[in-house]
């Protein structure tokens, strides 16, 4: 393998994909897409909680164009330019520029949320509290991928959401190629037993 493509495409921090910053891994999107795949009468919306610079939005857009399919980003910061807004508005994504703990920005992501299951992306500054706030809006099958699930996110946090589960052998396989992406799937938590 030549060693620009050794050093720079593939390992290189400034990975880029369409001339734009890419802050995924090539095995991350390789995992996305096929998660999507095998789920894509599954899912049947995207919801992506930190947009960064708008690259990896402007591939749920496009997934999610092709299967109409509606697509929204959420992120408390701009860091993306024009033209990938452009883009993604021209899929037909709602991209929201608001915190997603906010009064609003929380309201933007449970009345996106449908009846039917989705894919949930945690990808912005509290990944643990995304999750945690969110996963109990989400129905039955959803899938969750937590993004810097080793790092910022250990098994222990994970636990302690009852109503999200490791969905196998996704996640195994996905954090085995490195992805940082822990991938997961809505349950019904136990019901608790009560204390006589
Ligand atoms: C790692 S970047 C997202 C990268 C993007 N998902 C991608 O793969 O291309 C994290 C983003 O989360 C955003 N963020 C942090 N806290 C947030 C919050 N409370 N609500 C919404 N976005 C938040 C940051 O502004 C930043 O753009």
């Amino acid at each position: 393998m030549p060693n620009w493509l050794n050093n720079s495409l593939f390992h290189n921090k400034h990975r880029t994909l369409f001339g734009r910053p890419l802050q995924q891994s090539w095995a991350a999107i390789g995992t996305y897409e096929k998660l999507l795949q095998a789920h894509r009468d599954e899912v049947y919306w995207i919801c992506e909680i930190g947009t960064g610079f708008g690259i990896l939005s402007t591939y749920f857009a496009l997934w999610c164009d092709g299967r109409n399919a509606p697509f929204l980003t959420i992120d408390n910061n701009r860091l993306f330019g024009r033209q990938t807004l452009r883009v993604l508005e021209f899929l037909g994504a709602e991209v929201v520029a608001e915190d997603c703990f906010s009064e609003a920005g929380h309201q933007r992501i449970a009345s996106f949320i449908t009846q039917f299951p989705g894919l949930l992306f945690c990808d912005g500054g509290y990944k643990i509290k995304e999750a945690t706030t969110f996963a109990p809006l989400l129905p039955l099958q959803s899938i969750v991928v937590i993004h810097d699930y080793g790092r910022e996110v250990k098994p222990v946090h994970m636990e302690a959401i009852l109503e999200l589960e490791a969905y196998e052998p996704w996640h195994t396989q996905s954090l085995e190629m490195k992805t940082k992406a822990g991938i997961f799937r809505r349950v019904q938590p136990p019901i608790e037993a009560e204390e006589s």
